[in-house]
C-alpha cells in the first residue's frame, strides 16, 4: 500500500474561481458617468491586491466612491473566466451591471429574445440575459423618470428560477438594487449614529401606490422618512449586501433579513424595501436583527485553514450544541424549539428526515436510534431524490430538515412540499434567520458556531447530536427506555472530552495520509451505527482531496465490492464494539483472504480486528449509538491531511460552494 518514491499524480491545483467588482466611476458629471469593471482569476484576496496594484490598474478614479458590488463564485453557466465571471454587463459602456447568485432556468428563452432584438452577448452565463433585460426595459420605458427599483421588479418578473441579485447602473449613481427568490440575501447596516427606524416598512404597490409614484418623481431621493431607513440627523448609515452573514461580520452584525420577492434599494444613504403585493401572511415590515455572531469565530487562528480550525472546535461546538437543554443531574434533554409541539409529533404516523450530502448522513447516522427512542418509524431521504419521487405525504406527518446553512435548494423546495401537504415541519439549522430556520413550524438551532469550510465538518457531529436529543426529549416517558436514555445522556456528558482524545491522534493520522496521497481511491467499509461514518468520511475524502472515494455497507460487500479488494486497493475498515462487531469481522475475514490490507478503526481495547489490521486507529469507546461522533473525526482529519499533501485549496474545493442554493 506504501506509495513512497512514486510522483504524486495529482492535477493542478490552480484557483478556477473568479471574483470581480464593479464600482461607481466619477459620476458629478452625467457625460462623465461610468462604471469601473474589475475581474480576477482566483479569490477575493487575488482581487483586492489588483484593485490596490495602482499602477496595473486601468481604473479612472481613486475611490472617490465606496460604492460598489463585487462577487465571487464558479460559473454555474459556462466554464470559469474572466468574461463569465460577475459582474455581468449589459453592454461594452457598462450601463448595468448585476451580480447574481442562483440560477435562471428560462435563460435560453430570454437570451433568444433579447439576441432577436439586437443585443449581443458575450459571455455563457444565465446573469448576462438579467443585465441585458435590465437595459431592454430601460430603453422601452413609458416615462423618463422610472425608478431603478421598478426597472428591477419589472425585469425579476420574467425570471424563472432562483436568483438574489444586486444591481447597479450609470443611469442611478450612488443607488443599488437588491432583490431575491429562492437565494439568500441580507443587508448588514453599519451606523454610528442611532437609526431612524428598527422595523423599515414595506411599500406595496398596491397600498402605497401613491409613495412608489413619489419616489418615482423624486428617483428615490426625498424618501418619506417614515418609509426608510437612515441615520438620524442625515449621518451616514452603510449598508451592505451579502448571501451570508459571515461575510459581512467584521462591519456590522446588525441584518435585516430578506424575503423572496422584496425589492431593497438605497439612494442617497437610505435603505427602503418594496413588494409588488401583498398577500395576507406578509409581514408588513423587515426587523433589523442583531446577530450573536463574533468575528474571531469565523477567523482561522492558528490553523491553517477553516476545515481545521472547524475539526479542533469540536469537543466546544458539541458542547454548545447541548449546553442548556441537556440535564446530566435529572437525566432529562429540553429542545426549547420543540415543546410546544411535542405532543403533535408523538402522535404522528412517522418521521421524515430530509436532507442533501452531509446533512443526509447525519440524518443515516441518528435513524437507528431515532426508531429506538422514539418508536415511531423513521424515513431518511434525500431531498433531490424525495422530490423527484413526488414521495407521498401526510397531514400526520411530522418531516425534519437538516441543513447547516438553512439555504440548500432542495432541502428547502422539499420542505415547501411537505408544508403544502399539511405536514408539521421541524428545522435543524446552524444559521439563525435561513429561509429554513424561517419557514419550518418549528425548530433547533444546532449552535455549532459559523462554519466556513465548504466540506462540513462541526455541523455534521452537532446535527447528530440535535436529533439524538430529540430522541431523548420523545422518550422522556418511557418507561422502558430509562437505562437507555440514562446511558446516552452520560455518554453526551463525556463527548467533548473523548473527542479530545481522537484529536490527539491527528500527527498519526498524517502519517497514514503521507501513504496514502498519492493513491487514486479510497474505499470506506462498516455497517450498523457506522455505516453513516463511512458515507460521510468518503464525501469529505472526495471532496477536497478529489480521491475517488466510496462509503461501503460491510452487509453489501459480497454483492459486488468485494470484487475490487485486491492488495492495491486502500481500505479504511470501521468496526467498533457495537451489535454488528461479529459482523464486522465477518467482513475483516473476506478482506484479508482476498490479500486486501485494511486500515481498521476500531475501538482501544479491541484486539481481535488489530491482528488482522495492516494499520489501526484506535478510539475510545461510547454508548454505540454515539459512536459514530467519534470515529468520523479521523476521517474528517485524514482528508485534510490528504488534501494538503496533494496541494489543494482544503476550504475552497473546486466545483463546490458552501450554500447550494440551486437545484
Ligand atoms: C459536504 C457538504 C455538503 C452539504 C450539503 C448540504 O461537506 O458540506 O454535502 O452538507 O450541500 O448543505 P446544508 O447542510 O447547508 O443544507
Amino acid at each position: 500500500m506504501s506509495a513512497q518514491g512514486m510522483a504524486p499524480s495529482v492535477p493542478s491545483s490552480e484557483p478556477a474561481t473568479f471574483s470581480g467588482v464593479a464600482i461607481d466611476g466619477n459620476n458629478n458629471e452625467v457625460k462623465e458617468r461610468h462604471i469601473q469593471l474589475v475581474k480576477k482569476r482566483g479569490n477575493v484576496k487575488a482581487l483586492d491586491e489588483e484593485l490596490y496594484k495602482q499602477d496595473s490598474m486601468d481604473l479612472k478614479v481613486e475611490f472617490e466612491t465606496h460604492f460598489g458590488i463585487a462577487h465571487t463564485r464558479w460559473a454555474t453557466h459556462g466554464v470559469p473566466n474572466a468574461v463569465n465571471s460577475h459582474p455581468q454587463r449589459s453592454d461594452k459602456g457598462n450601463e448595468f451591471v448585476v451580480i447574481h447568485n442562483g440560477i435562471i432556468t428560462n435563460y435560453k428563452d430570454l437570451r433568444k429574445f433579447l439576441e432577436s432584438k439586437g443585443y449581443e452577448f458575450e459571455s455563457e452565463t444565465d446573469t448576462e440575459t438579467i443585465a441585458k433585460l435590465i437595459k431592454y426595459v430601460f430603453d422601452n420605458r413609458e416615462t423618463e423618470d422610472i425608478t431603478f427599483s421598478t426597472l428591477v421588479e419589472r425585469v425579476i418578473q420574467q425570471l424563472e428560477g432562483a436568483f438574489a441579485l444586486v444591481f447597479k447602473s450609470i443611469h442611478y449613481p450612488g443607488e443599488a438594487v437588491a432583490t431575491r427568490r429562492g437565494s439568500p440575501l441580507l443587508i448588514g447596516v453599519r451606523s454610528k449614529y442611532k437609526l431612524s427606524t428598527e422595523q423599515i416598512p414595506i411599500l406595496y404597490r398596491t397600498r402605497n401606490f401613491e409613495n412608489v409614484k413619489k419616489i418615482c418623481k423624486t428617483r428615490m431621493k426625498r424618501l418619506d422618512s417614515s418609509t426608510c431607513l437612515h441615520a438620524v440627523g442625515d449621518k451616514a448609515v452603510e449598508f451592505f449586501f451579502a448571501s451570508d452573514a459571515s461575510a459581512i461580520i467584521e462591519h456590522t452584525n446588525r441584518v435585516i433579513f430578506l424575503e423572496d420577492d422584496d425589492i431593497a434599494a438605497v439612494a442617497d444613504g437610505k435603505l427602503s424595501i418594496h413588494r409588488v403585493k401583498r398577500s395576507a401572511s406578509d409581514d408588513p415590515s423587515r426587523a433589523i436583527q442583531t446577530l450573536q455572531m463574533e468575528l474571531q469565530q469565523i477567523m482561522k487562528g492558528n490553523f491553517s485553514a477553516f476545515m481545521q480550525k472547524e475539526i479542533f472546535e469540536q469537543p466546544e461546538s458539541v458542547f454548545n450544541t447541548m449546553r442548556g437543554r441537556v440535564n446530566f443531574e435529572t437525566n432529562t434533554v429540553l429542545l426549547g424549539g420543540l415543546k410546544d409541539h411535542l405532543k403533535e409529533i408523538r402522535r404522528c404516523r412517522r418521521l421524515i428526515v430530509i436532507g442533501c450530502g452531509t446533512s443526509y448522513h447525519a440524518a443515516v447516522a441518528t435513524r437507528q436510534v431515532l426508531e429506538e427512542l422514539t418508536e415511531l418509524p423513521v424515513m431518511v431521504e434525500l431531498a433531490s431524490d424525495f422530490l423527484d419521487r413526488n414521495t407521498p405525504v401526510f397531514r400526520d406527518d411530522v418531516c425534519f430538515f437538516i441543513s447547516q446553512s438553512g439555504e440548500t435548494a432542495d432541502t428547502l423546495l422539499a420542505l415547501r412540499y411537505c408544508k403544502d401537504r399539511g405536514a408539521l415541519t421541524v428545522g435543524v439549522t446552524n444559521t439563525v434567520g435561513s429561509s429554513i430556520s424561517r419557514e419550518t413550524d418549528c425548530g433547533v438551532h444546532i449552535n455549532a458556531g459559523p462554519e466556513i469550510g465548504v466540506a462540513s465538518t462541526k455541523a455534521y457531529t452537532s446535527q447528530f447530536i440535535s436529533l439524538v436529543m430529540f430522541g431523548l426529549m420523545m422518550s422522556e416517558d418511557r418507561i422502558s427506555l430509562q437505562n437507555r436514555r440514562r446511558e446516552i445522556i452520560h455518554g453526551l456528558q463525556s463527548l467533548p472530552g473523548l473527542i479530545k482524545e481522537v484529536l490527539s491522534l491527528d500527527e498519526k493520522i498524517h502519517d497514514l495520509a503521507l501513504e496514502l496521497y498519492t493513491q487514486r481511491s479510497l474505499l470506506v467499509m462498516g455497517r450498523g451505527y457506522n455505516y453513516a461514518t463511512c458515507l460521510e468520511g468518503a464525501l469529505k475524502i472526495k471532496e477536497i482531496t478529489y480521491m475517488h472515494s466510496e462509503g461501503i455497507l460491510a452487509g453489501e460487500l459480497k454483492h459486488g465490492p468485494l470484487a475490487l479488494i485486491d492488495k492495491q486497493m486502500p481500505v479504511i475498515m470501521v468496526i467498533m464494539k457495537d451489535p454488528c462487531f461479529a459482523k464486522c469481522q465477518n467482513a475483516l475475514q473476506q478482506v484479508t483472504a482476498r490479500q486486501g490490507r485494511p486500515i481498521i478503526l476500531c475501538s482501544r481495547d479491541d484486539t481481535e480486528s488489530s491482528k488482522f489490521a495492516y494499520k489501526t486507529i484506535e478510539l475510545p469507546h461510547t454508548v454505540d449509538c454515539l459512536q459514530g461522533i467519534l470515529s468520523v473525526i479521523p476521517l474528517q482529519l485524514l482528508s485534510f491531511h490528504l488534501a494538503v499533501l496533494r496541494g489543494y485549496d482544503v476550504d475552497f474545493p473546486r466545483n463546490l460552494a458552501k450554500s447550494v442554493t440551486v437545484e
